[in-house]
């Protein structure tokens, strides 16, 4: 088997973050989420991973490389016109599938579980198509299949009026028919070749359609919160705590929970660290309680503040002001209390968000 792996789109939703980072790179526990999509795949062992890039993307490749790190061969796809689609996004692809079996990820899902029984599943009752399913409680936002006497008979994307509670995620396992599928659909009212339509285009010509439940947590990352959210489960999976030999750490610091420390970090006396909270190198922090479910990118600066359940990236300077919590923060962005009480200063880009 292959597997294609999404990487393209706009992601308006979560901008301004993405209008200078590519969603698939945002880290979650200080690493790109596109990284933990490429090791569920690696992890059933398959070996020829595509990625399915905007035209003109290069940072993505930069970050995740030819596949060396994971022993496997990584390709990158430009999406030819832009996108257009998730169903566009096999019909690009479809040369290099070349008539196999592909596993298709969305690279913007986290899921708690391996993906192994899945691919079992779909091989051992020679599939056409495989989905798994999720329960949600929105699935206005999500494909919804319409389940009767145990098999899916249509799904549609994204319907005002769900017909089951269940969301089909972004892990999807194929046979060649997928190929043809995604050449039979039209642009939906928005314009997009539809994922969804291509699935029931597959049901109604009498195609092995099948679906698993997931077992454990799934999230589709396309909103803040859901960001914020991912952040949290995956750093409620760090199990082991570490601390990085360089790392200075004063005595009086209080470390609760799984924290992770990496080199040179300094923390200086009167902080709290709650974990799960996940540090990478460089970063000072000062006179600060961190966590719980806070991960801060390199060479942060933390003084003299409270934070939890929020992302940070690398660069990131916060001194001061109230707590801050269920947040985002960009590379390089900084949030310093003002010495004037009673007033504040913004240099806020595009689109930028403050609630208080
Ligand atoms: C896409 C699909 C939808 C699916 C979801 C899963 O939606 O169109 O069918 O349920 O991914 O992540 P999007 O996230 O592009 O709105």
């Amino acid at each position: 088997m292959k597997a294609l792996i999404a990487a393209g789109g706009h992601a308006t939703r979560l901008r301004p973050i993405t209008y200078t980072l590519n969603k698939h790179l945002i880290p979650l526990a200080n690493r790109p989420m596109i990284e933990y999509a490429i090791e569920k795949i690696v992890d059933c062992g398959i070996r020829e991973i595509a990625i399915n890039v905007n035209p003109g993307e290069v940072e993505i490749q930069r970050v995740v490389g030819n596949g060396d790190r994971w022993g496997v061969e990584i390709t990158y796809l430009e999406q030819q016109g832009g996108p257009k689609g998730i169903a566009h996004t096999v019909a690009n692809a479809a040369s290099w599938i070349n008539g196999e079996s592909f596993v298709f990820y969305l690279g913007d899902n986290i899921i708690l579980a391996p993906i192994k029984s899945l691919v079992e599943r779909f091989e051992r009752d020679h599939l056409d198509c495989l989905l798994a399913l999720s329960h949600v409680d929105d699935p206005q936002r999500f494909g919804v299949p319409e389940i009767k006497d145990g098999r899916i008979v249509r799904v549609l994307e994204k319907p005002e009026h769900p017909p089951s509670d269940f969301a089909v995620t972004g892990i999807y396992f194929y046979g060649p028919k997928m190929l043809e599928a995604v050449t039979k659909i039209q642009p939906s009212a928005r314009g997009e070749y539809e994922i969804s339509d291509a699935h029931t285009w597959m049901i109604e010509q009498g195609c092995a359609v099948g679906y698993e439940e997931i077992t454990g947590w799934w999230k589709d990352t396309g909103k803040p919160n859901d960001l914020i959210i991912g952040n949290n489960f995956i750093l409620d999976l760090i199990a082991e705590p570490s601390i990085a030999p360089s790392a200075q750490i004063a005595q009086d610091v209080r470390i609760e929970g799984v924290v992770t420390v990496g080199e040179r970090v300094t923390i200086d006396e009167g902080s709290v660290l709650q974990g799960p909270v996940c540090i990478a190198d460089g970063c000072h922090i000062s006179g600060s309680q961190i966590g719980p479910h806070v991960s801060i990118g390199a060479n942060a600066v933390i003084r003299r503040a409270t934070v939890s359940e929020t992302i940070l990236m690398d660069d990131v300077v916060i001194e001061g002001g109230p707590k801050i919590t269920k947040s985002i923060f960009g590379r390089s962005a900084r949030a310093v209390a003002s010495e004037q009480r009673g007033s504040c200063t913004f240099i806020i880009g595009d689109r930028a968000q403050i609630e208080w």
